[in-house]
């Protein structure tokens, strides 16, 4: 009984400590899908780094347990600085205030963990790291409609979940199973983007409609939800992805970079409507 006592008193605890680090954060956005690899931690970055180009105090926070990518993403390394044992501070590059799970999981090991341990981990996670004032917050979350998602939105209380899929049919199936998970959360404002819209040919730069295109805003009416716009297949997002370049800042005259220019404007517009 005691001991129940004492964990609820710690758990009462950590919740305080996650409500004084995000109350320096105007807006919180999720980011995630129903099916994995469709480009949600791209996304994630570019909008971040956009939103950033336009003079906002941006955070990016990696909460994917199962495969932390943003680091590499944005080419970062290292531990984040510890002011202590329950204070982390985020890391900055180009500006960006970024900061990831991965230092808190076992490297290059799979994690198996169950629904409960991997909530406990994000939570403790979050009452940990120590936000500065913010703008906006985007959170990179895992594939499906499991337990981070579940954790990150009753944790975080995102006013936008933006679900990223791609235009072929099993993955607007699963795009609309995370449109009505968010639609479950509460969460006040729902918005999808379309990623790999459309293949830009690396030789003679034509669109090629390799998945298809239009899928995701056809999806985005029927559900009555907001679409964010539709990002191409482009080779240098690939490269920038795996060289810690994201494409926005490498090369910004690029039709992704302007693509991502119009997402991260609609995004602002929706968040302050
Ligand atoms: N529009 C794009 N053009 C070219 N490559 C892309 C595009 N979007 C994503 N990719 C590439 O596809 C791969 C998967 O993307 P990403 O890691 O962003 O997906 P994810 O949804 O976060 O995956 P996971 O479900 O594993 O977290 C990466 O190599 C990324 O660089
Ligand atoms: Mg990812």
């Amino acid at each position: 009984m005691a001991e129940q006592r004492d964990r609820m008193a710690e758990m009462q605890e950590q919740d305080q400590r996650i409500e004084q680090n995000l109350a320096m954060i105007k807006y919180r956005i999720a980011v995630f899908s129903g099916k994995g690899g469709v480009g949600k931690s791209t996304v994630a970055v570019n909008l971040a780094y956009s939103l950033l180009k336009k003079k906002l105090k941006v955070g990016l926070l990696d909460a994917d347990i199962t495969g932390p990518n943003i680091p590499q993403m944005v080419g970062l390394s290292g531990m984040p600085e510890m002011m202590d044992q329950h204070q982390i501070l985020p890391q900055i590059k180009d500006g960006l205030r970024v900061i990831s799970i991965a230092p808190m999981i076992p490297k290059d090991q799979p994690v198996i963990w169950r629904g409960p341990l991997r909530s406990g981990t994000i939570s403790q996670f979050l009452a940990d790291v120590v936000w500065d004032e913010l703008d906006i917050l985007v959170t990179d979350l895992p594939p499906g409609t499991g337990d981070e998602i579940l954790t990150v939105s009753q944790k975080i209380h995102p006013q936008l979940a933006i679900i990223v899929t791609t235009p072929q049919e099993v993955s607007l199936l699963d795009c609309r199973r995370a449109v009505n998970m968010a639609k479950k959360l509460s969460i006040p404002k729902i918005a999808v983007v379309e990623n790999m819209s459309g293949l830009i040919c690396p030789h003679c730069s034509e669109t090629i409609d390799f998945f298809g295109t239009g899928g995701g805003e056809q999806m985005a009416k029927d559900l009555d939800v907001t679409f964010l716009g539709r990002i191409p297949m482009e080779k240098q997002s690939r490269e920038c992805g795996d060289n810690g370049t994201p494409v926005v800042l490498e090369y910004p005259q690029s039709q992704t970079a302007i693509t991502f220019n119009e997402i991260s404007g609609n995004v602002i517009n929706l968040l302050k409507k």
